[in-house]
């Protein structure tokens, strides 16, 4: 592929040399040069305050302003933002004028709403455009969106509402997917009925499907009717470049999810170049990220970046299998997408879908659009990455296999088009000015072909300011001590090939779930059985599995004896039911597996490693000779 953005290795070297010889200069550059600024900065980075950094901090700029209005004198103003197709193939369209105008009536609305300046505003909404409007709105009077994906409990939602302190909702009646209406406002409903919401004042609600809801007012409102009496015009509100942009929560080891909170100027930076770097993206090009706005990858490469830089993307409401698993190829073909961003999970239960049903193979659809693929969220395994090279970019369309997190904004270790030899199951190497390594547990450097602990070594501007209202969390979690207190701490491990110097992830040295590439903690779900009257204690581990990345496994003990084979499965799924009330369907255990007591070391520690390999079915092999009660792992061998 030539004439790409970094065209050949040597440009990437020169970029990669230009930000070690100069970071800040190098930072800098790129900031003015991809962003519009209001008061332009004089300072780059400020580590007084390490790992509490500031980037271009006197800087002062809009984050809708960069996406929406600088659009409206390049020649992008009749362009199309974004086109979107709904559940049940209803197509519609927004100009960048268009999409400028709702955003900037939404802003006034949640104004005249008493919404202000560091507001924070939750977000509950399907993929829309008006997903991405109510996002912009929020950027454009500077308030603070976090936004839960729609598969969430009310409960998971009302825990992310009173930690944030929302002051406000947006969410849609109902939402469409794979021909169903599943209901959106009525768990906010719900949410808002528990403890600690009273804050929150304004309910704005999406007409969706136009089901029955209930409504509070003056609380609830129409987005619609809010929209008709506002102005087209809005007037940003000029932020400083680190004020919060959002708080976007995700999963940890330990308690419950931490909000990730992101910077305007830094943040919006990242995606904006990534955009240019990873994807090269050009004016003619339709953009396609299939992630939901729920997730980072739905904030970066769906809200900010396509946008900042004034593409053309494809948003899709629905489900890949739905009305059938020839539907992303259907959507490629029709909206002659040539860059297409998704999950491995979607790749490899397509691939499984094509072989029990050739009418839904990729080859049977016109793919010709394609000239880019990308993947994200979990490791890609070699053979899902050569059919997808083979059967969906046809052989010509490299495969970007990006690794980054909630917490770094954007894109981490990618390969380059045109620039970067790919090879399958790597990330292979870090953007420049990104500089990762592979350490021990004392933060030691260790050799290429050691797998070890991934590191980024030195502050980048995308990166996740603090956790939300606990600092400590933040400078515990990310710059722990023991590496020395200088290194970002990923979570991830990885290795780096002993020749290329490429990296390969191997997944998470935390008790942190990728099921589906959506992160889950263990403690989370565990916490949830743990809350049903029946259980007295749950373990959950992941089972590597070869659709979904990894399952969920629950090993449980009840309070009364072990259930008989015949009432452990309808125990079974009375638990999963729970779960999937108390967090939300994404995590619900694929098993649960009961037994008298836990397997524990004397001290009482749950011995996890080895309910791994009793989740795997593994004859146990290993040293049982600390275990308590080693007896229990027979029965937890049993399936529910
Ligand atoms: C995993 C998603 C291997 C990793 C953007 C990381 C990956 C977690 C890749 C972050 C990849 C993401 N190869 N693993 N290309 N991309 N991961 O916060 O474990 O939802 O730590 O962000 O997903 O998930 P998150």
């Amino acid at each position: 592929m030539k004439g790409t953005v970094i065209d050949g290795m040597a440009a990437y070297e020169a970029l990669v040399k230009e930000a070690r010889v100069d970071r800040p200069g190098f930072w800098a550059r790129l900031a003015r040069e991809h962003l519009v600024w209001h008061r332009p900065f004089t300072r780059v980075l400020d580590d007084s305050n390490a790992p509490f950094f500031k980037w271009f901090d006197d800087g002062l700029l809009n984050a809708s302003y960069n996406c929406l209005d600088r659009h409206l004198y390049n020649g992008n103003a009749e362009k199309h933002a974004i086109v979107f197709e709904a559940d049940d193939g209803t197509i519609t369209s927004i100009t960048y004028r268009q999409l400028h105008a709702r955003v900037c009536k939404v802003a006034n609305a949640l104004r005249g709403r008493g919404v202000g300046a560091g507001d924070r505003v939750m977000i509950y909404l399907p993929m829309s455009i008006e997903g991405v409007v109510a996002m912009q709105a929020c950027a454009r009077i500077g308030a603070v969106h976090s936004v839960v994906f729609g598969g969430f409990s009310a409960k998971s939602l009302h825990e992310r509402m009173v930690d944030v302190g929302a002051v406000a909702i947006i969410t849609a009646d109902e939402q469409k997917r794979g021909g169903k209406s599943l209901p959106l406002k009525s768990i906010v409903d719900e949410a808002l009925a528990m403890d600690g919401t009273d804050g929150v004042h304004t309910v704005i609600v999406y007409q969706r499907t136009g089901g029955t809801i209930v409504w509070n007012p003056p609380r609830d409102c129409w987005l619609h009717e809010l929209e008709d009496a506002q102005p087209d015009t809005c007037e940003p509100e000029w932020v400083e470049a680190d004020h919060p942009l959002f708080v976007l929560y995700t999963s940890g080891s330990t308690g419950t999810p931490k909000g990730v909170q992101h910077s305007t100027a830094g943040y919006l930076l990242w995606s904006a170049v990534t955009m240019h770097w990873t994807f090269d993206i050009r004016p003619d090009d339709v953009f396609w990220c299939t992630a939901d706005i729920g997730w980072i990858t739905g904030h970066s490469y769906i809200c900010y970046g396509p946008t900042a830089v004034g593409a053309t993307q494809l948003i899709f409401e629905g489900v890949p299998t739905w009305p059938n698993a020839g539907r992303f190829w259907e959507m490629i073909a029709h909206h002659r997408v040539s860059i297409f961003y998704t999950a491995p999970t979607a790749i490899r239960s397509l691939i499984k879908a094509s072989e029990a049903d050739s009418t839904v193979h990729p080859r049977r659809f016109e793919l010709g659009s394609l000239r880019m693929l990308g993947t994200v969220g979990e490791p890609i395994n070699p053979s899902a990455w050569e059919w997808y090279a083979r059967e969906v970019g046809g052989g010509r369309c490299p495969v970007l296999d990006t690794f980054w997190q909630t917490e770094t904004g954007g894109h981490m270790i990618t390969p380059l088009p045109g620039a970067t030899p790919l090879v399958p199951g790597s990330c292979t190497l870090p953007l420049p000015g990104i500089e990762a390594a592979i350490v021990d547990e004392t933060g030691s450097e260790l050799p290429n072909g050691q797998g070890g602990l991934l590191v980024i070594k030195h502050p980048w501007p995308s990166m996740l300011r603090t956790i939300w209202g606990n600092p400590e969390r933040f400078r515990h979690g990310y710059y722990p001590p023991e590496l020395g207190g200088g290194l970002y701490l990923a979570g991830d491990g990885a290795i780096r090939d002993p020749e290329t110097g490429y990296f390969t992830i191997t997944g998470r040295i935390d008790d942190v779930l990728n099921v589906s590439g959506h992160r889950m903690g263990t403690m989370e779900i565990e916490s949830a059985l743990t809350s049903h009257p029946l259980v007295a204690e749950a373990a959950v581990v992941g089972r590597p599995d070869e659709t979904i990345g990894e399952a969920i496994v629950a090993f449980v003990v009840l309070k009364g004896p072990r259930p008989a084979p015949e009432d452990a499965k309808n125990i079974a799924e009375q638990l999963r039911a729970w779960v999937g009330k108390e967090i939300g369907p994404i995590a619900k255990p694929k098993e649960i597996r009961f037994g008298e007591s836990m397997p524990k070391t004397r001290s009482g520690k749950v011995v996890r490693r080895l309910l791994r390999a009793v989740a795997k079915g593994e004859s146990i092999a290993q040293d049982m000779s600390t275990v308590e009660n080693p007896a229990v792992l027979q029965q937890f061998s049993h399936r529910a």
